[in-house]
């Protein structure tokens, strides 16, 4: 039985998972592929991490060279996290023909064309399926099992930090704070908060999936991005009341030549099935011009389901004939963004409990009001579909809007 010689570049959470993964379906993994693994080299600090997963210390080295160029390692896991030196450690395995499997979303979007570029110059593979969605084998099914497909639109809860706290808040009426701090505890949340707060983590993976989905370079760039640092509670209440939840959701739609693609809070219908997706559980809802609606669900985060997507990525690698190369890298088809144009439902907050007055005042701006809910000396609207633009002019010189959130009902 062929043997796959393996270099792990951190042995963190997820590394540990991805060697308890190897380890624990060894049988499995045997009889299904026709493959053994073996760990050969680590790149890691600290030498306690080796040894709590029982491997010989003289595996562990300081110095990125001893894996990148060592002449036995097939394939090199990069699960490091962050941007550098992380992308720069990927490249040079791609220069050293070492095919390489991620899970870093962080160094991946950013430097996917030039990774993509260093893979094919040196035949070397590069995988990424545990980079968005986590165990969920959504990057697959996107190039695989989509191609008799144009996808229009793709719809992503891509975060579970954000998607546990924004629960955790409206079901027990928790803080924001409070709500962070279980999510860092129950190890949802990135080293750097930020990025799942602020939106970026769900960007990074929005740039991969929609990029795939729409088959040209959605640009992490190009993104807009808002997070939920801004969200409070008389937010998800005044939602609530109107039958709505709110949600991160990462978005990109084929608007013809052009794509609509951002992360923003959304408001869904209490019925639609992404409400449902509660604690720190992701899903992406693809809709396909032959297929029609595709839902994804699972963990998208944690040790065991992303070493699980990281471990199919380390199977698949190893029994490629040929490595897959991106088309739209290779024939410079990069989207080109817009979000100032697709309109949009707006859930709209204000001071004071009058929503006759303020109904008035919106429709005399030209916003058609939908619906209205009070609570606790505020209120709130569900305007009618509008773009940006109309409803920044619709907006300017009206005083005492306190949030506007957009909604997909
Ligand atoms: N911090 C990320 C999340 C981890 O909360 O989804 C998985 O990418």
């Amino acid at each position: 039985m062929k043997t796959i010689k393996l270099g792990f570049l951190g042995l963190g959470n997820i590394g540990s998972g991805v060697a308890r993964v190897l380890a624990a379906n060894k049988t499995l993994l045997q009889e299904e592929s026709g493959l053994t693994f073996e760990i050969v080299k680590v790149l890691e600090r600290d030498p306690s991490r080796l040894e709590a997963l029982g491997l010989a210390p003289s595996l562990r080295t300081e110095k990125i060279e001893e894996v990148t160029d060592h002449p036995d390692i097939d394939i090199i896991i990069e699960v490091l996290g962050g941007q550098e030196p992380a992308a720069s450690f990927m490249r040079r395995a791609l220069e050293h023909g070492k095919t390489v499997v991620t899970a870093n979303k962080s160094a991946l979007a950013p430097t996917w064309e030039i990774l993509d570029s260093a893979a094919k110059q040196s035949g070397a593979g590069l995988y990424f399926e545990a980079s968005a969605g986590g165990g969920i084998p959504v990057i697959d099914v996107l190039n695989h099992s989509m191609q008799a497909n144009h996808i229009a639109m793709i719809m992503g809860i891509i975060n579970g930090t954000t998607n546990y706290m924004l629960w955790r808040m409206k079901q027990e009426h928790m803080s924001y704070d409070q709500a962070l701090k279980e999510a860092q505890e129950l190890g949802y949340a990135e080293p750097d908060p930020t990025f799942d707060v602020g939106g970026k983590d769900a960007a990074f993976k929005l740039s991969i999936l929609a990029s795939l989905a729409m088959r040209k370079h959605v640009d992490v760039e190009d993104i807009a991005c808002v997070g939920i640092t801004e969200i409070t509670p008389q937010d998800l209440e005044l939602g609530g009341e109107m039958g709505m939840t709110l949600k991160l959701l990462g978005i990109a739609k084929d608007q013809g030549d052009e794509v609509e693609a951002h992360v923003y809070p959304t408001f869904l219908p209490d019925s639609h099935m992404m409400s449902a997706v509660t604690d720190a559980f992701n899903a992406i809802f693809l809709t396909g011009d032959m297929v029609d609606d595709v839902m994804l669900y699972g963990r998208g985060a944690g040790a065991l389901p992303t070493a699980s997507a990281i471990v199919s990525d380390i199977v698949r690698a190893s029994k490629a004939q040929r490595h897959e190369y991106q088309r739209f890298f290779a024939e410079g088809n990069k989207a080109k963004v817009n979000n100032k144009k697709a309109a949009s439902r707006y859930f709209l907050r204000f001071e004071g409990e009058d929503t006759q007055s303020l109904k008035t005042a919106l429709e005399e701006k030209g916003l058609k009001v939908m619906k209205t809910a009070t609570a606790a000396g505020q209120c709130a609207v569900l305007i009618d579909q509008v773009s940006e633009e109309e409803l920044d002019r619709a907006l300017a010189g009206c005083t005492g809007c306190l949030a506007a959130i957009h909604a997909e009902v």
